[in-house]
């Protein structure tokens, strides 16, 4: 295991004036990945990317390699159509990793899709994305405009005759939309809601057809596999958990931001990479993997960021977004937000979820607001059993998991809310990493969009 502190791969070229455009791209090697790739037969490229290690850096990190050979590749459907869908949806609260590579190096997915789009035999590359983020949709839409232009998509990309054609769809701003299944009948045209499996789509995903959807992330990383090789990838990270990749620190800490590094490194070393937790103040808790994983607390901190090592800790690599909260955060308003959030945008589909984000909302915005009755934590816990592992997606198990995770590390938090308020404990302008502004003050463009919320303070 070789862990080197910062190790910009996907982030290379952040930093370099112009970074999204073409011309910068291919002065810095882009499009080599994509040209050895299609001059090897389809199997060697998966076999490369299986050799790699590399895992979908979408939050449940499933093997790449051995997911790309779900998709039927036998003579019987060579005429059969095949989509591969990148997944850009990132709505994740504390998930920033997707949007800022779109900005600042789209071409590496565009090469990334050419890629994987070639090994499972599509000719029709979908690249999803979180509408409500419309700089990155425009950003996408340029660098697949240069790419045409400069023959790297189209009848015979790069000059190989591969035909390839790439559409960028920007989504209506869902979170769920980001779950592979109702991504695929949003991309369809209708509502997006998880689709039952069996048959996965990688058998039966758009229009009935194989897809594969993968991560932006996932798909940014596979030209430096192809150029530097498996081996290459495979020196860096843990036995389970190979490669470098970008870790999204915000929060409270002192310089907030994207920081890529191998797998393996610890959230200790991140922090200090951000500066610390702001002055005068100390660690709480955490998330390891966003806003869907158990929290962390100090004791946790020297645990390795890899897929194995955060499971055994009893948490989720996720992806990746470790949010730092200090001693002046009360948890109750933490778990009430995302609560808010998950209510929100629970789709519907199924009563256990719908529900039991409505209920568990409730509870803890009571809890919150110091009118909490005695046994309203054995309820939330009681609900929380009742809703885990009972729903078509893991949306749901996201919340339980932060739920009963924060209730087991702060109980004594939770029933203080059965007599008062958690402002009177913590109060909220210790907490503000930006000043509150006062209730009377003339509204910014921003807290417009904010206070239209329900519950939002
Ligand atoms: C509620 C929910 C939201 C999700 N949002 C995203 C997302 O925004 N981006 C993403 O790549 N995966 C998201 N996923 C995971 C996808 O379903 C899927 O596993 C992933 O796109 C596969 O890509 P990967 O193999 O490269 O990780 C989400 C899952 C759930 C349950």
């Amino acid at each position: 295991m070789s862990i080197a502190p910062l190790t910009p791969v996907l982030t290379a070229l952040w930093d370099t004036q112009r970074s999204w455009k073409l011309d910068t791209y291919r002065s810095n090697g882009g499009y080599f990945g994509a040209l050895l790739a299609l001059k090897l037969a389809p199997i060697q490229v998966i076999a490369e990317v299986k050799a790699s290690g590399l895992r979908g850096r979408g939050g449940a990190g499933f093997p790449t390699g051995v997911k790309w050979g779900f998709v039927p590749n036998t003579p019987e459907t060579a005429g059969q159509p095949k989509y591969l869908v990148v997944n850009c949806d990132e709505s994740e609260p504390g998930t920033c990793k997707d949007m800022p590579l779109l900005m600042a190096n789209p071409h590496l997915v565009v090469e990334g899709a050419i890629i994987a789009a070639y090994a499972i035999g599509a000719h029709q590359v979908f690249i999803y994305i979180r509408g409500e983020v419309i700089h990155a949709v425009r950003r996408m839409q340029q660098a697949v405009a240069e790419a045409y232009q400069a023959g790297l998509l189209g009848a015979e990309p790069l000059g190989v005759p591969y035909p390839l054609h790439v559409t960028v769809h920007a989504g209506a701003g869902a979170y769920i939309c980001g779950e592979e299944t109702a991504l695929l009948d949003s991309l369809e045209g209708r509502p997006g809601r998880p689709r039952s499996r069996p048959p996965f789509p990688a058998v039966a995903g758009l229009y009935g057809q194989p897809t594969l959807v993968n991560n932006a992330e996932t798909i940014a990383s596979l030209p430096a596999i192809l150029v530097r090789g498996a081996a290459w990838h495979a020196q860096f990270g843990t036995e389970q958990s190979k490669g470098t990749t970008i870790y999204s620190v915000s929060g409270h800490v002192r310089f907030p931001g994207q920081f890529e590094a191998p797998f393996g490194i610890t959230a200790r070393t991140l922090l200090e990479f951000a500066g610390g937790i702001r002055e005068g103040h100390k660690l709480k808790f955490f998330t390891p993997g966003g806003s869907s994983t158990p929290l962390f607390t100090e004791d946790q901190l020297d645990v390795p960021l890899s897929y194995e090592a955060v499971a055994e800790a009893g948490s989720q690599l996720g992806t990746k977004a470790l949010q730092f909260f200090d001693e002046t955060t009360s948890v109750l308003r933490t778990t009430r937000r995302w609560m808010e959030f998950y209510a929100a945008e629970s789709c519907g589909k199924c009563s256990p979820c719908r529900e039991g984000s409505q209920w568990l909302r409730q509870l803890v915005v009571r809890l919150e607001e110091g009118h909490g009755q005695p046994g309203d934590v054995e309820l939330i816990s009681d609900i929380c059993n009742n809703v885990s592992g009972k729903t078509f997606c893991p949306l749901a198990d996201g919340f339980v998991a932060m739920m009963t995770s924060a209730i087991r590390h702060f109980p004594s938090e939770f029933e203080a809310g059965y007599r008062r308020p958690a402002s009177e404990l913590f109060p909220y302008e210790r907490s503000a990493v930006f000043p509150i502004p006062a209730p009377d003050a003339e509204p910014t463009p921003a807290s417009r969009r904010v206070t239209r919320g329900e519950g939002v303070k």
